[in-house]
């Protein structure tokens, strides 16, 4: 991690109730926005700073990944989002976000391997999933199958001990394709398979979700890279609102399978990770092309909480790179799978072409994100709806894991306690029953 030790610059703020004047530290990083080093302000001012979505505030230092939202930019430890996604595969990308660097030939080979040989499950957890209703939504059951993992996993909770964390680390990265494979196969009603160690990280999780005991299964090798490069784009991104969950719960020192299980319940929500199930549901609302402008009318009107999924994001004002990248994979897997003329997939370039031309998205800087074509391959791919943030999930372990341990070695982590502006009652008496109105 680069960054000046001794800041040299500062911010002077001056409070005009008290015309008291304070210095605070601006601290660089190597790219992007400096930082206001504002720790001294409850004790230099007795103010706290409000900041509700953390719009503009930092949570720590990190070294994984970065964003430059108005340029579009996504690197993971330097490397850019499209090369990796061009150039790389998914195992040697995990390695990257891990470890920081890229693998050699013989560390990819021994991280493959160990990832490979610990992607089995306690045989006991497969009778954990038979406590969940047949037609639970999948990511209630991986958030209770992974939190459950931490009593299967004694031997790695212990957050101090740094092989524990790894080994943690490699059994979470290992396991998830397992773990969301049986969610999506107890669904179904059908027998649970175990992982094929002869298969990559891709093929092994597509077996796993769509071969049966009855026969063989042949991974195909587009759908095997389409969702390698899947996970690629998945896989970290800053601190968003799952990755901060993580940090949070981790601060308290809570165990890594009670943390990504943290993050996952994060990730559910329909503004993030859950956004790439809400746009396939979007899309078989809007029905056709022509009603396109009713519902551009709806994602306009203030009174309405209809919002474009798929669409916006907090940090890219400008295209997101990774729905580049997907809308790019979505035409390949579709002319690959014979699927022509995909309406879903016409609807969605329609979708986009329309609200780029109004000012109302424009003038936001509103653009499609990751989300916005993932779905339409997970469809073409024969994954159900409900399984879409589980794929997020899925991916998104690696980030959250590699988070989890740099917060954990970073010494100027401390347990997360925000303050608050309180807007309720002043101190007030006791009123005994007999009083109240
Ligand atoms: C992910 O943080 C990450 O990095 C997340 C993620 C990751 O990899 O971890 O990238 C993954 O979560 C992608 C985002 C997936 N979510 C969606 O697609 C849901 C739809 N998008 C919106 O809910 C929204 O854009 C957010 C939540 C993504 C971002 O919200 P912000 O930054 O809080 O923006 P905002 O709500 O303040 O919006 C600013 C304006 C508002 O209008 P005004 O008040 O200025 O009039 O833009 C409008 C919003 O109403 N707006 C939208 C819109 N998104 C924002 N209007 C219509 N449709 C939308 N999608």
């Amino acid at each position: 991690m680069t960054e000046n030790k001794t800041p040299k610059e500062s911010v002077t703020l001056t409070d005009n109730s008290s015309g008291k004047s304070i210095e605070l530290p601006l601290l660089a990083g190597t790219i992007g926005p400096r930082v206001m080093d504002c720790r001294s302000l409850y004790s230099q001012t007795g103010h706290f700073t409000y900041d509700p979505g953390y719009t503009s505030t930092g949570s720590c230092r990190s070294a994984i990944t970065y964003i430059d939202g108005d340029e579009g930019v996504l690197l993971h430890r330097g490397y850019a989002i499209d090369e990796l996604a061009e150039h790389s595969d998914f195992p040697e990308v995990a390695y990257l976000i891990l470890k920081g660097e890229l693998p050699n030939a013989e560390q990819k080979t021994k991280f493959i391997k160990d990832i490979t040989y610990h992607s089995m499950l306690n045989e006991q957890i497969s009778f954990f999933y038979r406590g969940f209703r047949r037609d639970s939504h999948p990511m209630a059951v991986i958030c209770g199958v992974v939190g459950a993992m931490a009593a299967f996993y004694h031997d790695s909770t212990d957050i101090n001990d740094p092989h524990q964390r790894m080994v943690a680390s490699y059994r979470l990265i290992a396991k998830m394709p397992t773990v969301v494979a049986w969610a999506y196969k107890y669904s179904l009603g059908q027998p649970f398979l175990y992982p094929q160690n002869d298969l990559s990280y891709a093929g092994n999780f597509l077996r796993m979700m769509f071969a049966t005991p009855c026969e063989d299964y042949k991974v195909s090798p587009v759908l095997e890279k389409a969702m390698d490069r899947i996970l690629i784009l998945h896989a970290d991104h800053e601190q968003n609102a799952s990755t901060s969950t993580v940090r949070l719960a981790g601060s308290s020192g809570a165990n890594p399978f009670a943390c990504i299980a943290a993050g996952i319940a994060s990730l559910w929500g329909p503004a993030h990770g859950g956004a790439n199930e809400a746009v396939l549901q979007m899309l078989g609302q809007i029905g056709s092309v022509d009603r396109i402008p009713e519902f551009i009318k709806k994602a306009k009107d203030p009174n309405d909480s209809f919002r474009l999924m798929g669409f916006g994001h907090r940090v890219y004002k400008n295209y997101d790179p990774r729905a580049k990248i997907m809308q790019q994979t979505c035409h390949e897997v579709l002319n690959e799978l014979g699927i022509k003329d995909e309406p879903l997939l016409k609807l969605a370039v329609e979708l986009e072409r329309i609200a780029l031309e109004d000012e109302y998205f424009v003038s936001r800087k509103l653009f499609p994100n990751v989300d916005f074509y993932s779905g339409i391959i997970f469809r073409a791919m024969g994954i159900p709806t409900q399984v879409f943030t589980c794929l997020f999930a899925l991916a998104r372990t690696v980030g959250w894991i590699a988070q989890w341990n740099e917060m954990l070695a970073d010494s100027e982590q401390k347990i997360g306690r925000p303050r608050q502006l309180y807007v309720g009652s002043a101190p007030r008496k006791f009123v005994p029953m007999g009083k109240r109105a």
